[in-house]
């Protein structure tokens, strides 16, 4: 049996009574110690940082945090104008508290219900944050994600992948599960990872109609990170 595979049914056997957390309380919970758990992505956040056209002059952050992708990309684009959309107060308090001499505009929403506009920004990121959805769902969001570029615009994913449809159906099963156990309707976010597979991530995102949309790579020794591009 696949080794990425066996150690997700063991985690899924060993928390197999935890209950289900609400996304935005999940990450509320833990704002003090987050940015040291992130902080394996290091290498991952300059990359994003340097992925970015020379060009851009505003952003779009998906599920933003507390900014660590931002920390990168503003420190190469100091003027950048930033809008930055996530569930957790907490998190977006503490992004703003760093950067409060940069033009950022927070937004404390559910990023699949926030307006993105038409052709107003001219790169939108995620970093981390959409390994909870649906193919479905996501193919919503990233018809979103395309209109609000702009002609040429890129967007930058830097996400989870599962490494195999088995992982992908064990966790969507597993997920399934737990919500009947606790009573948690389909539409109310919770924090369990459901990541797709690479091929169907890429599938999603074409499903908006970019004109390109390929995987950039993973970094040496992390194959489930992937960093993704597709440009309009
Ligand atoms: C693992 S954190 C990553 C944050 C940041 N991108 C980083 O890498 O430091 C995921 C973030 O996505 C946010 N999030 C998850 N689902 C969301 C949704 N539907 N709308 C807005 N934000 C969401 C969470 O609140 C959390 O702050």
């Amino acid at each position: 049996m696949d080794k990425d595979y066996q150690e997700l049914k063991e985690w899924l056997e060993q928390t197999k009574d935890a209950p289900l957390e609400a996304m935005a309380g999940f990450f509320e919970a833990r704002i003090d110690s987050y940015e040291e758990h992130m902080a394996r992505w290091q290498a991952h956040y300059e990359w994003m940082a340097d992925l970015l056209p020379e060009s851009v002059e505003s952003l779009l952050d998906i599920g933003c945090g507390t900014g660590l992708e931002l920390d990168r990309i503003l420190n190469r684009f100091p003027d950048l104008k930033v809008v930055g959309v996530d569930l957790s107060q907490g998190m977006l308090d503490k992004l703003r508290a760093k950067h409060n001499d940069k033009n950022l505009s927070l937004v404390c929403e559910d990023y699949f219900k926030y307006d993105m506009g038409k052709e107003r920004f001219d790169a939108v990121i995620s970093f981390e944050t959409l390994h909870h959805f649906t193919f479905e769902k996501k193919a919503e969001l990233f018809k979103k994600v395309f209109d609000c570029l702009k002609p040429g615009g890129v967007y930058l994913e830097c996400d989870y992948i599962a490494t195999s449809q088995a992982i992908e159906d064990l966790a969507f099963s597993e997920c399934r599960r737990r919500r009947l156990r606790d009573g948690i309707r389909d539409d109310i976010f919770v924090h369990f990872d459901t990541p797709l597979t690479l091929e169907h991530e890429l599938e999603a995102i074409k499903s908006a109609g970019f004109s390109a949309v390929e995987l950039v790579g993973f970094l040496p020794g992390d194959d489930h990170t992937a960093m993704i591009r597709a440009v309009k």
